[in-house]
């Protein structure tokens, strides 16, 4: 796991946006994990100027998202659906039938999540996923408990995360009880992760994803095993790790080749 502590978060997020506009133009039919909330949305604004300043190419790329809420239209404005459109998809030339989502309006839950695991395979599976991370250590909606091999599910979100998503809505008890998301063994195929997380109200689970021990109860610690994670964190999410002064000192004295 690679862990970079940068002093803004936009500085964070133009370092994840150079590792995605790198992919596209290395291999422009790259199929991209998307995620959204508050944390990937100057990632997703700095992608948008690439493409209207440097020519960033989506054209062909095709992308899944982690998650949708159970019950919402994809007009509705706090569905998932309308948040990647307004956020990104409106503004930069991707092929409409190559982004996906899970439907949260299905008569089928079961069949939907099956074939949204089947459309990953097809696609070739994930080169790059980008994830937030909820307070309480989850990853897509995966929420503690959450089995660590988990597949596309539906799940039942915790009040924590109704009560951090309220925000959105006009209060938590319209926030959705129920959601599709990928699951924790899906999200761990992707080729490479990269985790964004800002804010002294991180601090907690990034604490537990970097140095504390693996568990179904801060979901996001399986990224652990993965070969290949990079951890984006702005100085206050970075502040409860004990290793800090050793993840800059390994940021610092990088090899060229290895710098984006
Ligand atoms: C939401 C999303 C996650 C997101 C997380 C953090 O509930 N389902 O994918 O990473 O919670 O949200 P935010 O970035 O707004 O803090």
């Amino acid at each position: 796991m690679e862990v970079l502590i940068f002093n803004k978060d936009v500085n964070a997020s133009r370092y994840a946006a150079k590792m995605f506009a790198k992919l596209i133009r290395k291999k422009p039919a790259a199929v991209l994990g998307l995620a959204t909330g508050s944390t990937p949305c100057l990632l997703y604004a700095e992608l948008r100027q690439q493409h209207e300043e440097e020519g960033l190419d989506f054209s062909r790329i095709t992308s899944f998202n982690l998650d949708e809420y159970v019950g919402l239209d994809g007009d509705h404005p706090q569905s998932y659906r309308y948040f990647m459109q307004q956020a990104l998809f409106d503004h930069i030339n991707v092929h409409p039938g190559k982004v996906h989502l899970p439907d949260g309006k299905s008569d089928d839950i079961p069949a939907n999540c099956v074939d949204y695991e089947k459309n990953i395979s097809a696609a070739g599976g994930i080169d790059l996923q980008v994830l937030g991370l909820g307070s309480d250590g989850h990853i897509g909606f995966n929420e503690p408990s959450s089995s660590l091999a988990s597949r596309t599910r539906i799940k039942t979100l915790t009040r924590e995360t109704r009560e951090d998503n309220a925000r959105f809505f006009d209060s938590a008890d319209e926030v959705p009880q129920h959601c599709i998301t990928m699951g924790i063994g899906t999200i761990m195929e992707a080729r490479q992760i990269v985790l964004l997380a800002f804010g002294e109200r991180k601090a907690t689970a990034v604490k537990q994803v970097v140095e504390g021990p693996i568990s179904a109860m801060w979901p996001a610690t399986i990224l652990q095993m993965h070969p290949s994670v990079v951890v984006l964190l702005d100085d206050a999410a970075a502040a409860s790790l004990d290793q800090k002064d050793y993840y800059r000192e390994v940021a610092d004295n990088k090899p060229d080749w290895q710098r984006i």
